[in-house]
């Protein structure tokens, strides 16, 4: 069972993983412009050295770091360095903001319970990539995102927040991804504020949000209330 070690600390630190562009990661910066971030963003780092995103962050005064995987043997390799990267800023949650490499669990078990997903669809479908297409295909009525906790099973953490949304007959991929990218920055941020507040913690059956273990979706997002439970 991973562990909520949050609770006694007056200010969290936050970690923001990216690999690219970094819209999910502006909206942190953003968020914690106004003051609406239960926390701070105390680094942001990538695997690439190229995204555009750490630009962004610097521009906007932030502490940003580079581990470039393409410099590592192996998958492990990268993993331990990516991590002593990480644990250096104390974490009180590790943000995967688009972070595109799959980890292993010599980074993943050293901040169980910290590490926070977003994935571009309704989890448990899905895992993986090319999410919008794979919806397309196989005809379904809704397509969304999902915040979830990060275990080793490739997005099969427990679920945190789920929002949806309608997929017309003339979605594309990229339409389609635009409507998600749109919902998954009204979620993230409060799902990781919920993290940040201890009102949601990973455990051994899940996760639990006010003490109430969620349904495998998590928690549906409402787009009407600022609040979703
Ligand atoms: C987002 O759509 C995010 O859900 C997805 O990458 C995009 C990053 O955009 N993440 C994954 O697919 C992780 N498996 P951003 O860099 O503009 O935040």
């Amino acid at each position: 069972m991973a562990s909520q070690s949050t609770a006694t600390k007056p200010v969290k630190n936050v970690v923001i993983l990216i690999s690219g562009r970094g819209s999910n990661m502006e909206v942190f910066l953003e968020a914690s412009r106004q003051g609406m971030l239960d926390g701070t963003i105390v680094r942001v780092i990538s695997n690439r050295p190229d995204a555009q995103g750490i630009d962004t962050a610097k521009r906007r005064g932030i502490a940003t770091a580079v581990i470039d995987h393409k410099t590592f043997d192996t998958r492990e390799a990268f993993d331990a360095a990516l991590a002593a990267e990480v644990a250096s800023a104390d974490p009180d949650v590790v943000v995967l903001a688009g972070f595109m490499r799959i980890l292993t669990p010599v980074f993943i078990d050293r901040f169980l319970g910290k590490l926070v997903n977003i994935h571009p669809s309704l989890l448990p479908k899905y895992a993986g990539l090319n999410t919008h297409q794979r919806a397309i295909d196989a005809g379904d009525a809704e397509a969304g995102a999902t915040v979830h906790y990060v275990t080793n099973e490739l997005d099969g953490g427990p679920a945190i927040l789920q929002a949806r949304v309608k997929i017309d007959d003339l979605d594309t991929a990229e339409t389609l991804a635009s409507k998600v990218l749109e919902v998954e920055h009204r979620i993230f941020p409060e799902a990781v504020n919920w993290h940040l507040q201890g009102r949601v913690l990973h455990a051994e059956l899940g996760a639990y949000l006010d003490g109430e273990l969620l349904p495998p979706g998590g928690a549906s997002w409402d787009p009407c209330s600022a609040s979703s439970a």
